[in-house]
């Protein structure tokens, strides 16, 4: 689902320079200084758009870095993918793993970090498997589907921070300068005043089947995942959690509470909905409204807008800070997407354990937050989803069926298709 995200003028600008151009980008190497070359070994599980495409963002962000980055093993469930993959990325067939299980065989292997952009559900199981395997992580968002994943994801990311890992998401506008500069500015150096509220919004034209899916099986729901809430969380959870994301960086916490809506009756594939409109409440006045669609032929925007006592932001436009929050070392890439493999090398290389585990963690249970508002019409609670398991046991525990672990014991029970959460109790 490569849905392009809106950034700013600026940020396209820069998407347009030539690598030549790119700021800090080191000069041509002598052949003893391209010998000499840190080498990085890569892994990469799911070989979809984004998994291919962040593998290819990884080589570049090796050129502009220096460092000679080799990708060297491939995970895929369908082995036919990760072996084409493996063609493009000339890595050895008997190093291209299938099935459910493949990325154990691939943590087995000698990559020292594991790019991983399958769908959402398997994230919690394959990023501890890599902590496990003392592996450093970039992990495309969302990172899981209910909040016992995004809890596994946190402990998983405090184990990291103890080993020394590095691991950083695939939230792109965290990694963008002029999101960081504002974030600087407006955030920590309060230039704008006090944060009243917001909106933030990912409404798009339609990205679904007009068929029903009809799955006979584990292959089929993997196959067509964008269209199921057990593998990809909704598109509350699987698009909007950008733009959620950065509603939580600007309030520098997550929410305490939600009030969502959200209905169906466009689609006719998988049990997602159409649409959702959540009031999040962030504590001491603060509200940020958020709206995501997939419905062809309505107003659409994808993107931020916050109010403060002196003024707005739109998240990337008051690029401003008295003090840099980017490292005078750190190369900027073209685009957001390279600038966060460019991270992931650069911390790797400088040994400072970097960690995004809990801001993704807890961007994803926001939106599963808001999600089981609108499920259920009710007004649910941060604490009960993520710290209380007493208050509310159905959605602390809530697990997501089928689970990341019945795909692994073959124990998947298809989803009905077309029966979608009705919100209320029944009359
Ligand atoms: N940062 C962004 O802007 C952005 C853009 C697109 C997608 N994404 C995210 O990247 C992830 C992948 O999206 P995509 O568009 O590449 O999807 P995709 O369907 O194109 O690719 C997913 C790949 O993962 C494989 N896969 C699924 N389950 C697996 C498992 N258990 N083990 C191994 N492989 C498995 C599939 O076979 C497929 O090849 C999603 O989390 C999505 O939200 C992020």
């Amino acid at each position: 689902m490569n849905t392009p995200i809106r950034f700013s003028r600026r940020h396209f600008v820069r998407t347009t320079l030539s690598a030549g151009a790119l700021i800090g980008a080191p000069a041509v190497l002598s052949a003893e200084a391209q010998a000499s070359k840190r080498v990085f070994k890569l892994g990469l599980i799911g070989c979809g758009g984004r998994g291919r495409g962040a593998a290819q963002e990884a080589l570049e962000a090796g050129k502009i870095l220096g460092f000679n980055v080799q990708i060297v093993a491939i995970a895929d469930y369908f082995k036919d993918r990760a072996l084409q993959t493996g063609r493009q990325f000339q890595v050895p067939a008997e190093r291209c793993f299938g099935g459910p299980k493949g990325y154990l065989d691939l943590m087995e292997t000698d990559a020292e970090i594991v790019l991983m952009a399958t769908a959402p559900l398997f994230r919690p199981r394959h990023f501890e498997a890599a902590v496990k395997a003392g592996k450093h992580a970039f992990i495309e968002k969302p990172v899981a589907v209910d909040p016992p994943g995004c809890r596994r994801v946190i402990a998983a990311g405090e184990e990291a921070k103890r080993k020394g890992l590095v691991v950083i998401s695939g939230t792109e506008m965290r990694h963008d300068w002029d999101y960081r500069r504002t974030h600087q500015a407006v955030v920590v150096e309060k230039a704008l005043g006090r944060l009243y509220g917001g909106r933030v919004s990912f409404c798009i034209p339609s990205m679904f089947s007009t068929k029903p899916i009809q799955p006979r099986n584990a292959d089929d729901l993997v196959r067509t995942w964008q269209s199921w809430i057990a593998l990809s969380g909704d598109h509350l959870v699987e698009q909007h959690v950008h733009n959620i994301d950065i509603a939580n960086w600007f309030c520098g916490r997550p929410p305490m509470s939600a009030v969502g809506f959200g209905g169906r009756s466009r689609r006719c594939a998988g049990d997602m909905y159409d649409f959702f409109s959540v009031d999040y409440d962030y504590g001491d006045g603060i509200h940020i409204h958020s709206m995501c669609r997939q419905v062809n032929g309505c107003w659409n925007w994808t993107g931020h807008d916050f109010v403060y006592e002196r003024g707005r932001t739109t998240g990337d436009n008051y690029a401003k800070p008295q003090a840099s929050p980017i490292p005078a070392d750190l190369p900027q890439g073209p685009t957001s997407a390279v600038q966060e493999q460019i991270d992931t090398l650069y911390y790797v290389n400088k040994g400072e354990p970097m960690n995004q585990a809990r801001a993704v963690a807890e961007s994803t249970a926001t939106a599963i937050l808001g999600r089981i508002s609108a499920y259920t019409g009710q007004q649910v609670t941060w604490k009960e989803i993520m710290e209380d398991s007493d208050m509310v046991p159905e959605h602390y525990q809530l697990t997501l069926r089928p689970s990341a672990e019945d795909f692994e014991n073959g124990t998947v029970e298809i989803p009905v298709e077309n029966s979608v959460p009705l919100p209320g109790k029944k009359p």
